[in-house]
């Protein structure tokens, strides 16, 4: 009885993770000693140069890969293989360009029991969610970036994971967009209640969303720093604070370098 109504435990524990890959019988250390523990509901976001190893954590997450050493476990459960817990949103939609909007969204459905009417509603409501009602019947060709970005963010929520993981899900946008892409998905994060990871070389991006930011080191990757963003949302990118950590962040990638950071702010 206890055990059927007790409330899963789905916080994301990464230990002591080390990856490596075989290339040309070199062995090629990407991770290294990584350790990151998410609450349930937390927004965090990971930074960090390009090749550090971010995508790559993000697949051992996913359980799309196996990690060389170490675990990652989602609750009691470690993750081996891809579930149902655990939805991704990448940097492009990925979306069937032969199949509507609607029909690509549906995909994203794991409870494949669903009647074909109860299917067409839970679309609708995510296609609502995403502010996309209305395009259910248009191919992805005929949507802007922004627009198809979305319609891969329903796709990924209708799976109903407890986690979702998106990697620089908003790179190809313009600022504007950007910019409004980062309310949708705060709005969604607190209507929806899901563990948001991102990925982001948008400095100004992790602050805004994020409750803790992860600094990651070049390759091979380890956690530089973490740090925790106290202010309310939604928040204020010219605020004092948002622009010492911005600062602080910079530093942390220039500070060996003689850029006189105060232009940057
Ligand atoms: N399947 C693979 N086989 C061999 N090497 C790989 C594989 N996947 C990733 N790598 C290597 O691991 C390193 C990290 O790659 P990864 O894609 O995780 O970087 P990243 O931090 O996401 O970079 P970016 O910010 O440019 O997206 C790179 O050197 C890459 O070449
Ligand atoms: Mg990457």
């Amino acid at each position: 009885m206890e055990a059927g109504n007790a409330k899963r435990n789905k916080e994301l524990q990464i230990r002591h993770v080390y990856k490596s890959f075989r290339v040309d019988a070199e062995n090629l250390e990407v991770l290294r000693d990584v350790n990151l523990e998410i609450g349930e509901g937390e927004f965090v976001s990971i930074v960090g140069f390009s090749g550090c190893g971010k995508s790559t954590l993000l697949r051992l997450i996913m359980g799309l890969d196996p990690v060389t050493e170490g675990q990652i476990s989602i609750g009691e459960n470690e993750v081996k293989k891809p579930s149902r817990e655990v939805g991704m949103v990448f940097q492009e939609a990925r979306l069937f360009p032969w199949s509507s909007i609607a029909k690509n969204v549906e995909f994203g459905i794991s409870d494949k029991s669903l009647s074909k009417q109860e299917k067409k509603e839970m679309t609708r409501k995510y296609l609502e969610l995403v502010k996309l009602n209305g395009f259910e019947d248009a191919f992805p060709a005929q949507l802007s970036g922004g627009m198809q970005q979305r319609a891969g963010i329903a796709r990924a929520l209708i799976g109903n994971p407890d986690i979702l993981l998106l990697d620089e899900p908003f790179g190809a946008l313009d600022a504007f967009t950007r910019i409004n892409m980062q309310n949708e998905i705060l709005d969604i994060w607190r209507k929806e209640n899901k563990t948001m990871l991102l990925i982001t070389h948008d400095i100004d991006e992790a602050i805004f969303l994020s409750d803790r930011i992860v600094i990651m080191s070049e390759r091979p990757g380890t956690i530089q720093e973490v740090i925790r963003v106290e202010s309310a949302r939604p928040r204020d990118r010219g605020s004092e604070e948002f622009l010492k950590i911005r600062k602080h962040i910079l530093k942390c990638f220039l500070g060996s370098s003689d850029i006189d950071l105060e232009y940057y702010i």
